[in-house]
């Protein structure tokens, strides 16, 4: 890992909050105690001494129903962050509980203010946004993030967004996405960690641990949200809100344990998602809604819908009309409407007619209001402008955004060493329209990320290539569609010239995230064309990728010497691209999602069961393509490094162990080769043969290291019941009988061992 100070980042910041707004961002304490003198005779919610849930219930008995109805309701800004006429009349009467999109002082202050001071209770709004992955200073986009291997480093990422996040006024964050998913036609598998479990729940936990620290109530926090509750990634054919079939332990042992790590890590509030699941929508799924999330985990925040949600119900076939939609999605355990207004509209009248209980309707309003105490917004309700001048964009977490960006780098490819280039190239020809974009490096859902604050990869080669190269550009075609032979042909005779081609290649940012499904995962447009007449100059072609999902690459990694994935790297990633592409920088970043050869294999994950019979390709009936291999172009966990490095070594002990013990697994790792490097070792397990079957491989461990030239760490990774267990019909368990364990730098190959579980 690359050795930057961090810890300086936070704290000029959190003292710049101290010193502006004069107390405000001082420590909880201050702020209690001052409060504490408010007079004598003040009703008990009002009190800052007392525990949330004591002042949310006085504040509850002195409630209207429309008042209740009002704090269930989350409504929509403008997207660039004013909020609308009718805000201020809701916020006036109390019946506004929430906004998202509205941020900024010159927004929050006078909409909270009418809410605060002009309402009768003075309950202070919720300022909600999307940040995904940062506010104003835009990290790598999720998936990139998870092609870390470094959830510390997510953790910084989200406590940087959150800073920047909490000056523009905002209180809490729909983020972050932990959404398995396992189909690159899926537009949103951006956001999210990738396809495997285990790392994802360890992404999810740093995310939320970033965004909240140990109290989402401190200045420079913000409450996170985990998303979307739940199976959204599993949309059958990858088309965005469409239906998913899980079955019951997919869910229990793939798709609900990074859900479980948030509630274990404290995450304030949930998001039901749009999907509908086995049949029932998760907007009013009693199930997962209170049944898991309340029951099993006890989880005690609250749970807002997606956008419209409660809405679709009707669309879904769930819901015969508006009323019923709001019954069903409040008595299953959507405490917060997003949008659309039928918990306002017809919640009244169905309470009245007895289909909704005031138990159910009180203990929506109690999370609601237990979470504003708790995020401190009663005692401060506004935002200091002035903190917009200093908390965007620092030189600091620009520098932490650069260092982010080189980590989640994936080399695919590098024959003979072309990789990095040699510092003494003349001429450079920079081809591609994704390498003078700005707006493309900051991926789908960029905050309040702002296009002229990014570094193209033009700019960034420009600036690190040796003095005196000549580094010339041509977009050659557009990146979706269109563009003329002219632009083709100008784009092939500058190529021509150079000694090196770097060509920029992939998808526009709009084309993943929400709503950006694609049944192809091929290059768009021309570029394929394009790319096609560069390798016919004869001059070498590295290949750099910002792309949002895993593509089709099978023609690119036969035609083409070196490929390196950039995902969409953020306000500075261009730089953290040119630095390895120069040999300043080393990549080490690893896929957290399989690359299939074509969209036919879909779904590839590394993790599937094996089938009764195993795909061999001497015999024709076993599980197989007729035309393509079922292995996927490069497997999960794959990367490379200008480094070389060996495992070696791996034991396992004890030898056996009962159901409840653990095992340590060792391996050394070294670098064997002249260049200091990252690795990430990574632990997988087999459950050779189970009550229920078991997948082939299931990540279990791993860790990123940095290596000297020559120096070797033996690593150790210990497996405990809730690494070796899983969930099935009976329950939670590890089962009695053999475990293998493969020590490897990817999910293919590796050292093997084994140990066993015997029965008590
Ligand atoms: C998305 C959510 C997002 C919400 C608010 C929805 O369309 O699915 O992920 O948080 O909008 O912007």
């Amino acid at each position: 890992m690359y050795n930057l100070a961090m810890k300086n980042i936070f704290l000029p910041l959190l003292f710049c909050f101290a010193l502006i707004t004069g107390g405000y961002a001082g420590d909880a304490k201050n702020a209690v105690t001052k409060a504490a003198a408010a007079p004598a005779g003040a009703p008990l919610y009002k009190n800052p001494l007392l525990p949330p849930e004591k002042r949310a219930r006085d504040l509850l008995s002195r409630m209207t129903l429309e008042e209740k109805f009002g704090q269930l309701q989350q409504l929509d800004g403008d997207a660039d962050g004013p909020f609308r006429k009718e805000h201020l009349e809701l916020a006036r009467a109390g019946q506004l509980g929430s906004t998202l999109n509205v941020r900024f002082a010159k927004y929050v202050n006078p909409l909270q203010e009418e809410a605060v001071k002009n309402s009768r209770l003075g309950i202070p709004i919720l300022f909600a946004f999307d940040v995904i992955h940062g506010f104003r200073t835009i990290f790598p986009m999720p998936l990139g993030e998870a092609a870390q291997w470094d959830p510390p480093m997510a953790e910084k990422a989200a406590s940087v967004a959150a800073a920047e996040a909490y000056a523009a006024g905002l209180k809490w964050t729909f983020a972050p996405m932990m959404d398995i998913a396992r189909d690159p036609r899926w537009g949103r598998i951006a956001e999210g960690a990738g396809e495997d479990t285990y790392l994802g729940s360890a992404l999810a936990a740093a995310r939320v641990r970033g965004f909240q620290g140990a109290d989402y109530g401190a200045p420079g926090k913000v409450m996170a949200c985990a998303k979307h509750w739940v199976g959204y990634g599993a949309a059958e054919g990858g088309r965005d809100y469409n239906s998913t079939d899980i079955s019951e332990p997919s869910l229990l042992n793939t798709y609900y344990p990074p859900f479980k790590a948030a509630v274990d890590a404290g995450v304030a509030t949930f998001m039901s998602a749009f999907n509908s699941l086995n049949g029932v929508p998760t907007s009013a799924n009693g199930n997962t809604l209170t049944k898991v999330l309340r029951g099993d985990w006890k989880f005690s925040g609250f749970v807002v819908s997606d956008y419209t949600a409660v809405q679709e119900l009707i669309n879904h076939g769930l819901a015969a009309d508006g009323s019923d939609a709001a019954v069903k999605a409040l008595s299953a355990g959507v405490d917060m409407e997003m949008v659309s207004t039928l918990y306002r509209d017809k919640g009244p009248a169905a309470l009245a007619a007895g289909k909704i209980t005031r138990k159910t309707l009180d203990a929506s309003v109690l999370r609601v209001l237990e979470a504003k105490f708790r995020a401190g917004v009663f005692e401060h309700p506004y935002i200091d402008p002035k903190l917009e001048e200093t908390a965007f964009l620092t030189p600091e977490s620009r520098e932490l955004e650069r260092a982010a960006a080189l980590e989640s780098l994936v080399l695919l490819k590098n024959d003979g060493g072309l990789l990095p280039l040699n510092p003494a190239a003349g001429k450079i020809a920079v081809i591609g329209a994704l390498a003078g974009s700005k707006l493309d490096m900051m991926g789908s859902w960029s905050g309040d990320g702002r296009a002229d604050d990014q570094v193209t990869l033009l700019e960034a080669v420009k600036e690190t290539a040796a003095p005196g190269t000549a580094v010339t550009f041509s977009a050659g075609c557009p990146v979706k569609t269109g563009g003329t032979d002219e632009e083709m042909d100008a784009a092939v005779a500058a190529a021509a010239g150079a000694d090196y081609i770097i060509a920029a290649a992939g998808e526009s940012a709009d084309m993943s995230g929400e709503a950006a499904s694609r049944a192809s995962i091929s290059l768009p447009g021309r570029q394929l064309e394009l790319l096609a007449r560069l390798k016919k100059t004869g001059k070498p072609v590295v290949i750099v990728l910002f792309n949002g999902r895993p593509l089709d690459l099978s023609g690119l990694d036969a035609d083409f010497p070196a490929i390196l994935e950039a995902w969409y790297p953020g306000t500075e990633g261009a730089r953290a691209v040119a630095q390895v592409l120069f040999g300043k920088g080393n990549p080490g970043g690893k896929l957290p999602v399989t690359f299939p050869r074509s969209v036919g294999q879909i779904p590839t994950y590394y993790n599937h069961r094996s089938p009764g019979r195993p795909a061999d390709p001497a015999n024709r009936y076993t599980s197989k393509y007729q035309d393509l291999t079922v292995e996927p172009l490069y497997p999960f966990g794959y990367g490379l490094s200008y480094s070389s490095f060996s495992l070696s070594g791996l034991s396992v002990s004890p030898a056996k162990i009962m159901p409840d013990g653990s095992v340590k697994a060792r391996v050394t790792v070294e670098n064997v080769s002249a260049i200091a490097g990252d690795e990430v070792v990574q632990l997988y397990i087999r459950d050779v043969a189970g009550s229920e079957t078991r997948p082939v491989r299931e990540l279990k461990g791993f860790k990123r290291v940095t290596l000297a030239p020559g120096e070797k760490r033996t690593l150790e990774f210990e497996l405990r019941p809730a690494e070796l267990g899983y969930y099935y019909a009976g329950g939670f368990a590890v089962e009695p009988g053999l475990f293998k364990v493969y020590a490897a730098t990817s999910s293919a190959g590796g050292l093997e061992a084994s140990f066993e579980v015997t029965a008590k």
